[in-house]
């Protein structure tokens, strides 16, 4: 089929690429003439496992282009994806004015007689459809088409496998002939699809982000309970998680969420909620129990090392989960700032992450010590935190670390070293949720 996708962010890159990989002809569209370049000079902008590749061998295969023309993408489709960004406003509501401006200029590029189905891939509150599909009409009287709802559940750092092998495929759609396309669309997957309404899908979506959510915020208050009765938090959720009805994703206790969409989602849920008439309490205790795990770790290293001023930390991991170079919302860049900004100085290493928090002005150079490699970072340190779980820092040779650094003192964020063996190497061990963490 022939495909567009407008905006090439995470979601509509990874998209475009792995419908033109089941053999799909996909143009997607840009309206950041840089992207666009780089993306046709076969460079990628973001860092996702096996994107790179993907994108290459179908550029090659004639499957995949770059433009930055809207009409372009349109007249050469029958199925048009929105894909662009719905940032978070100062009350917590969705910023829609990119989906306004890209139905508006779909409106304004649709020809008579060229019926076009409008899918909406990026993340919006309940009746967002319905808008997009009156702002086409109040701008082409005439268009033919439908305006269908079709949300994403990537992940970040694992988006091209969840795209390729998602657990379901969800359609609102009121029109059988814009459904009947979508099917075909995601035929070659072999997933589950579910059809819904518009409505329905696009709650789908926040409903399922924040229940996600909720699901981490439940372990990280059942986290402060085990370190104040001298429970396990893993073993809690190895627990409970065997419990088919339960299970075990999602209940890893640490420094909490971040991330571009999980804060994000449950606010708008909030909001929309509200909005509706009928809000969504609970969810405020989620973010409120999220923000509360920071504050609570940082308390724990400043109540050991007594005053944080002038104390070498380093910090290991900046992304805001693993496999990725996203850095926006990061819990890690947080805590990082807050170290820095009581007067400790800071020697921070990512794999990936490092570069952009840089470029974003999310971290100041001036202030933080870039390092190149986790055991440049421990030089000197009084302590260790692990604040991203990437899997190359369970694996360092600790007693190279334990050398490099002034005490042998680790704070774990993300419960990822196993206690027994960083006391076998003769560190004092902390984490979250853990017997010894108080
Ligand atoms: C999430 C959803 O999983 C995905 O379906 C949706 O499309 C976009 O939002 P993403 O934000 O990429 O994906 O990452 P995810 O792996 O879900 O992690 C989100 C945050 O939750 C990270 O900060 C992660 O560290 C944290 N997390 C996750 C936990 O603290 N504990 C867990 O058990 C799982």
């Amino acid at each position: 089929m022939d495909l567009c996708i407008i905006g090439s962010g995470y979601v509509g890159l990874v998209s475009g690429a792995c419908f033109a990989e089941v053999g799909h002809h996909v143009v997607c569209v840009d309206n950041d003439q840089r992207k666009v370049d780089m993306l046709q000079a076969g460079q990628i902008p973001i860092y996702e496992p096996g994107l790179e590749e993907l994108v290459h061998r179908n550029v090659a295969a004639r499957r995949l282009r770059f433009t930055n023309s809207i009409e372009d993408g349109v007249d050469h489709s029958q199925i048009v994806f929105i894909a662009v960004p719905t940032p978070p406003q100062v009350d917590g509501s969705v910023d829609l004015t990119y989906i306004e401006r890209v139905a508006r200029e779909i409106a304004g590029v649709l020809k008579p007689g060229q019926y076009r189905v409008v899918v909406d891939k990026s993340t919006v509150p309940v009746k967002t459809g319905e808008k997009v599909a009156d702002t086409i009409k109040r701008y082409n009287k005439g268009a033919e088409f439908d305006v269908v709802s079709n949300p994403e559940f990537l992940r970040e750092g694992c988006a091209v496998p969840d795209l390729m092998s998602p657990d379901r495929i969800v359609i609102g759609s009121a029109s059988d002939r814009a459904t009947d396309l979508m099917k075909r669309v995601y035929e070659p997957f072999q997933a589950p699809i579910l059809v819904t309404d518009v409505n329905s899908a696009e709650l789908i979506k926040h409903a399922a982000n924040s229940f996600l959510s909720l699901k981490i915020s439940y372990i990280n208050a059942v986290a402060a309970i085990c370190e104040a009765s001298g429970a396990d938090v893993e073993m809690v959720a190895d627990g409970i998680g065997m419990d088919k009805r339960i299970g075990r994703n999602f209940l890893n206790a640490g420094l909490g969420y971040g991330g571009s969409c999980f804060p994000k989602d449950v606010k708008a849920f909030i909001a929309i909620s509200k909005q509706l008439g009928t809000p969504f309490k609970l969810l405020e205790e989620v973010e409120r129990i999220n923000g509360s795990m920071l504050t609570r770790f940082i308390e724990k290293v400043r109540e050991k090392l007594w005053v944080l001023k002038d104390k070498n930390i380093a910090v290991w991991g900046m992304t805001f989960k693993p496999d990725t170079d996203d850095v926006r919302n990061s819990v890690a860049i947080d805590l990082i700032n807050h170290l820095a900004g009581a007067g400790a100085h800071v020697t921070a290493y990512d794999p990936k992450g490092a570069e952009k928090a840089v470029e974003w002005k999310l971290i100041d150079p001036a202030k933080v010590k870039i390092c190149a490699t986790p055991l440049e970072a421990c030089k000197d340190a009084e302590c260790l935190i692990l604040a991203t779980e990437w899997k190359e820092f369970a694996n360092q040779d600790f007693d190279a670390v334990k050398a490099a650094m002034h005490t042998p003192l680790i704070f774990d964020g993300r419960n990822l070293f196993s206690p027994e063996t960083m006391r076998d190497f003769g560190f004092t061990y902390y984490a979250v949720g853990r017997a010894g963490a108080k």
